[in-house]
């Protein structure tokens, strides 16, 4: 298993649309166990493949205390339902920000599993927000999409002046452990 790189907005890399998984190959496991590590390690409570910048559609989460519930979705289909509800939120590519986002309180979601089994869910409660949130990278799109321009700005033009003078990857603990 290996600590992936994740991506910091604003990279460009971040706004690629994810193409699905043809088949669930070793490269596709090897990437899951990979994507768990790295979220695990931030730490975070989920992981798109986009944030590693692998443009394939898988998905790992593990909204548990105890770290041992981890989730894999590949190819993941959402059906909102419910009310929409606005929760605070955090991001492994927007390191620093919490910010409100509404979403559909519940889910339904079909996926394959790691071994290539389909299976399907129906999420409520932090489960669904975070689908739709590591869902969103997957189509290319990052939660501060859903701010104010000037308040996307000022997320932006700080994290230009604390990343990109080195590197683009994030070296340190994210400050946020419910980040995805
Ligand atoms: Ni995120």
């Amino acid at each position: 298993m290996a600590i992936l790189d994740i991506l910091v907005y604003p990279d460009s890399r971040l706004r690629t649309r994810a193409e699905p998984v043809d088949r669930l190959d070793p490269s596709i496991v090897k990437l899951i166990d990979d994507m768990a590590e790295t979220m695990y390690a931030a730490p975070g409570i989920g992981l798109a493949a986009t944030q590693v910048n692998v443009h394939k559609r898988v998905v790992v989460i593990d909204i548990s205390e105890t770290k041992d519930q981890l989730q894999a979705f590949v190819n993941p289909v959402l059906v909102g339902s419910g009310d929409q509800i606005e929760t605070d939120e955090g991001c492994l590519s927007v390191p620093g920000a919490i910010v409100p986002v509404w979403r559909f309180s519940e889910v339904h979601v079909s996926a394959l599993d790691q071994s290539g089994q389909p299976f399907e869910i129906h999420a409520s409660g932090l489960l669904s927000i975070c689908i739709q949130h590591e869902v969103d990278h997957l189509d290319g799109k990052v939660f501060v999409d859903y701010l104010s321009q000037l308040k996307r700005d000022r997320i932006r033009k700080r994290l230009v002046r604390e990343f990109t003078s080195s590197e683009h990857s994030i070296p340190q603990k994210s400050e946020n452990s419910i980040a995805s």
